[in-house]
């Protein structure tokens, strides 16, 4: 009988961190990564260059469903080009939030974040990881911190990219995000049952991957 394949969810709000702590400790592990969030925004980024209404359910679906995406190491592709800065833009994560909110365009990407899932295991981020996508994980971990912590770590983010920012706006926005991600009635952002809690605010990056790994090792202690 084989053992199913590992996988590692770790979800939490805008800004957490997440996806820096997820991408280490695949590394660290040898396991594939999941930026889940990059799949809202590959569909967002296609809905609004293909001019597709943000409300309509069934098109935005279909471009789902059909998502041309290849991600290659830290780059990702969307059909020919590669769109990894064009992704991060504040509009493409706006609208990534506002067309997540809709049931048949999440259920267009569940097989392809399935399809993530090979040996030797997997770290997957998001807001629905542990809850939806892969409810069989072997560690569930919720990230968060202080809306005033991530306002602030993604103000040095823009400025140290020479983007100008503003803390009022940045925090927000992020306010807004969060209640859109926590409210929504498919697939809100909340802890999985059983999910370790990880309150960032007060540590570092290499400090919440030392922690997941250490939460990693007794689960496989226990099997
Ligand atoms: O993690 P992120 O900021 O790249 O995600 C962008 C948006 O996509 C986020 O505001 C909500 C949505 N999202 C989601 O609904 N479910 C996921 N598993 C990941 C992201």
């Amino acid at each position: 009988h084989s053992q199913p394949i590992p996988v590692i969810t770790i979800d939490g709000p805008t800004a957490s961190g997440k996806g820096t702590v997820a991408h280490r400790v695949a590394l660290q592990l040898r396991f594939h990564y999941l930026d889940s969030g990059a799949l809202y925004r590959l569909t967002a980024l296609s809905a609004l260059r293909h001019k597709v209404s943000l409300t309509d359910e069934h098109a935005l679906s279909k471009l789902a469903e059909k998502l041309q995406c290849r991600f290659e190491g830290d780059q990702i592709w969307l059909s020919q080009e590669n769109v990894t800065a064009a992704i991060r833009a504040e509009e493409v994560g706006n609208t990534a939030s506002r067309i997540a909110v809709l049931p048949m365009l999440r259920h267009a990407l569940v097989g392809l974040q399935h399809s993530f899932r090979t040996a030797p295991g997997l770290v997957a981020d998001g807001r629905d990881m542990g809850t939806v996508i892969f409810p069989s994980a072997s560690l569930k971990v919720f990230l968060t911190a202080s809306v005033e912590a991530r306002a602030g770590r993604r103000y040095k983010q823009l400025i140290d990219k020479g983007i100008p920012a503003n803390m009022d706006d940045l925090l927000k926005d992020l306010r807004e995000r969060d209640a859109r991600d926590s409210s929504r009635a498919v697939a809100p952002l909340k802890p999985a049952e059983g999910a370790h809690i990880l309150d960032t605010s007060e540590l570092t990056a290499d400090q919440a991957v030392d922690q997941v790994l250490k939460w990693y090792a007794a689960v496989r202690k226990q099997v």
